[in-house]
């Protein structure tokens, strides 16, 4: 299949293109999109054989579950069993936006969506490309993110591209996503409502609306716990090997320095993640800059196409500085702890 690739930059102007998703996706075809997240890879969410697709595309195991979009806080009612008072609550506050909402599933919807469970995970994203496609697709869009399982999600429509060639209908290109990473997820289905994912919506401001919340406690342990069955898999993860050493800016470049030139001289391409404030302590290596620390928010948007532009250079180890885990960081640190596939140097006093 050839996929169709199409600009949209203004949901009025580029109507026809909108429509057109809406058609592949209710004819049970996939179409990627953009949201404020990450891209998204599009199906019916109430039509299994279509869900289906998503699993082969993304080469995705199939007891890791889909949320479903919507663009309407009423349709929420149509698939879930009820809405509680915490969904609304949350709903008012970060709705549209980066929330996705775990809640029993209505009987419409399949458990080709919910990988086998009763339960199912909503977000309404504030995109208005995304609100349009999803509205034009029927209403309920299920879309993890647009890559191949395991690969660090698109923050834009070329690497969907890379990943999705030939195997999806079309892509929605709506530039660059302006946050970088996929959305917090909140169980409501439990006594106390239990952040799964951290995201751009923080526990800090869940717990303004909610009082009282749970997390899985460090990131650097499986923060999903047992209810998130895709966080139990590696994710996230560049070809090469990523290393996140922690410590003092200067600490952590002189150990980043030394373990680079070892890698050079037996050969290997290396690279190093660094920040705006830090890139000039770095020697010899390929360095790139990801953000400035001054914003977090910079440092999670350019998180994955920098995971993603070391591949592309045929990098073979990569070496990353740590962020606090404070706000926003808290979720940046949960993706790149993933991405190193747990390994971290610490050289921090009080940790060791
Ligand atoms: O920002 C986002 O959430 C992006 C954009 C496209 O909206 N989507 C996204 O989807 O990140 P995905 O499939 O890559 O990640 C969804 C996560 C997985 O870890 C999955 O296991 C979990 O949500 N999940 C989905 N349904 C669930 C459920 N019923 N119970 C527990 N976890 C669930
Ligand atoms: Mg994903």
């Amino acid at each position: 299949m050839k996929t169709i690739v199409k600009k949209v930059t203004d949901v009025e102007k580029d109507k026809e293109a909108i429509a057109e998703a809406g058609k592949i996706l209710k004819a049970g075809g996939l179409v990627a999109f953009p949201t404020e997240t990450v891209y998204g890879l599009g199906a019916d969410g109430l039509n299994a054989e279509a869900a289906a697709k998503i699993y082969a595309a993304k080469g995705r195991p199939s007891d890791n579950p889909l949320i479903i979009h919507i663009a309407d806080f009423e349709d929420l009612a149509v698939i879930v069993k009820s809405v509680p008072e915490a969904a609304k609550a949350l709903a008012k506050a970060f709705w549209p936006g980066p929330l996705t909402m775990i809640l029993d599933k209505a009987d419409c919807v399949p458990y080709g969506t919910t990988g086998g469970l009763e339960t199912v995970a909503v977000r309404m994203p504030e995109n208005e490309i995304a609100a349009a496609v999803i509205a034009a697709g029927g209403g309920f869009v299920a879309a993890p993110s647009a890559n191949t399982s395991g690969k660090p999600s698109p923050t834009n429509a070329r690497r969907v591209l890379e990943d999705m060639a030939d195997k999806i209908e079309m892509i929605i290109d709506g530039g660059e996503v302006s946050i970088g990473l996929e959305s917090t997820i909140v169980d409501l289905t439990v006594a106390v409502p239990q952040i799964l994912r951290p995201g751009a919506i923080t526990k800090g401001m869940l717990k303004e609306v909610l009082g009282e919340v749970h997390d899985g406690g460090k990131p650097t342990q499986d923060s999903a716990g047992p209810k998130a069955p895709g966080m139990k898999y590696k994710h996230y993860a560049p070809r090469g090997q990523l290393v996140i050493v922690k410590g003092e800016p200067e600490a952590v470049a002189k150990k980043i320095n030394e373990l680079a030139l070892e890698k050079q001289e037996n050969g290997f391409q290396v690279g190093v993640m660094a920040t705006a404030e830090s890139a000039h302590l770095y020697t010899g290596e390929k360095v790139r800059i990801i953000g400035t620390r001054k914003n977090d928010a910079s440092i999670a948007k350019g998180l994955y196409e920098s995971l993603r532009s070391f591949d592309d250079m045929g990098i073979e180890y990569i070496y990353s500085e740590a962020f606090e885990e404070k706000g926003m960081g808290k979720a940046i640190m949960n993706r790149l702890v993933k991405a190193a596939g747990q390994q971290i140097i610490n050289l921090t006093k009080e940790d060791n």
